[in-house]
């Protein structure tokens, strides 16, 4: 009763920013990304007779508190499903990724650890129905499960039957870059759970973010059919800029941008300026990611490392789904 699973992260072009409900993960919103192929989680899931609780390594390291609960929590969910209540597991996770930096490592996370527990209990689970359950880990993750250009369908139902997500243009339709530009790999102050409960509650600006996002959603899609470059960058810089705006809006109101944020940002825009199409997007973390085309990536990258406070930038291609290793 043994499995390892690979998940990538994503970037969100159109972000989800709120719950309808807390404890199944349901979004207000429907939200569209794309796997990265430059970060992912590798976690092995070994189901022990013997054992009385579970353990969680990750990084090499013992966990416990917080993470080591939010795992436990979530094998529970398959246990009760595959009727094996008292059966505890031994969880090995290596994150090719920065932990709670605003790398998305909940994504990779999640996913590869949906994907490996539903194999050493020989689930069979489908692609959906491995959607639905990621998305009950961090709701952001239920996109890993595929590659390329993926949307999360919202849903109607209170169940969350309807919640997951759906591969909307494959790995290969299109090859963009998408730069990390790593200003702090620090463990950030407030978690995304927290900071979009917190706008959903308190934020003045909340309803108008809601408001836009039908028109966003279906232009970002017309633009990734059509490999419009500028339609998509420009749709998910927007709606970047839209989402980071609710914060501020909140209360206590909150920010997850530092100053070298914007100074990346701005570098972005005089890309623009000098006729090199790049267009930026930043999660629940100061760190910013640079969405480019393959035969601008010398330019880009001039650009980036010329810019102060920059530590580090990491390149990826359009990355794939969940794979088993
Ligand atoms: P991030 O920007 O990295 O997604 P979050 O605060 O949203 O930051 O999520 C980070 C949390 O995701 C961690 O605190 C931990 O609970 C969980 N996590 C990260 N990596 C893993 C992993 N490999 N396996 C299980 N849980 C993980
Ligand atoms: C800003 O998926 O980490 O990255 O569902 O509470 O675990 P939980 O939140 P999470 O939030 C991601 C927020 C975001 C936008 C996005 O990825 O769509």
């Amino acid at each position: 009763m043994r499995a390892t699973a690979k998940a990538h992260t994503n970037i969100a072009l159109i972000k989800y920013w709120g719950k309808r409900n807390e404890e199944l993960i349901l979004p207000t919103n429907n939200s569209l990304s794309v796997t990265l192929d430059g970060f992912y989680t590798e976690t092995t899931v070994h189901f022990k007779e013997h054992f009385e609780q579970d353990k969680f390594i990750l990084n090499n390291e013992t966990i416990s508190g917080v993470m080591y609960e939010r795992v436990t929590k979530y094998l529970d969910l398959f246990r009760e499903h595959a009727n094996k209540k008292n059966l505890y597991a031994e969880v090995i996770s290596m994150n090719k990724v920065p932990t709670a930096a605003g790398f998305a490592s909940s994504a990779s996370g999640f996913a590869a650890l949906a994907a490996a527990t539903a194999k050493a209990l020989e689930l069979n689970l489908s692609k959906q129905d491995l959607s639905r359950f990621t998305r009950q880990g961090s709701g952001s993750a239920c996109r890993s499960v595929y590659g390329g250009f993926v949307e999360w369908e919202k849903g109607e139902a209170n169940d969350g039957s309807d919640s997951f997500a759906i591969q909307i243009a494959p790995q290969d339709h299109w090859d963009i870059r998408i730069a990390a530009v790593v200003l702090t790999a620090k463990e950030k102050d407030v978690s995304s759970r927290v900071g979009m409960k917190r706008t959903v509650d308190t934020s003045v600006f909340y309803d108008g973010w809601l408001e836009s996002l039908p028109a966003d959603l279906h232009a970002i899609k017309e633009g990734i059919k059509a490999r419009d470059f500028e339609k998509v960058g420009s749709i998910a810089e927007a709606n970047c800029l839209k989402m980071h705006a609710t914060t501020l809006g909140a209360n206590p109101p909150f920010t997850y941008w530092q100053d070298n944020t914007m100074t990346v940002m701005q570098a972005v825009q005089e890309l623009r300026k000098e006729n090199v199409p790049a267009y930026f997007t930043i999660d629940a973390g100061p760190n910013v990611k640079v969405l480019y085309l393959p035969e601008d990536e010398e330019k880009v990258l001039e650009k980036l490392h010329a810019t102060e406070e920059v530590s580090d930038v990491i390149v990826s291609k359009v990355g794939e789904g969940i794979s088993y290793v």
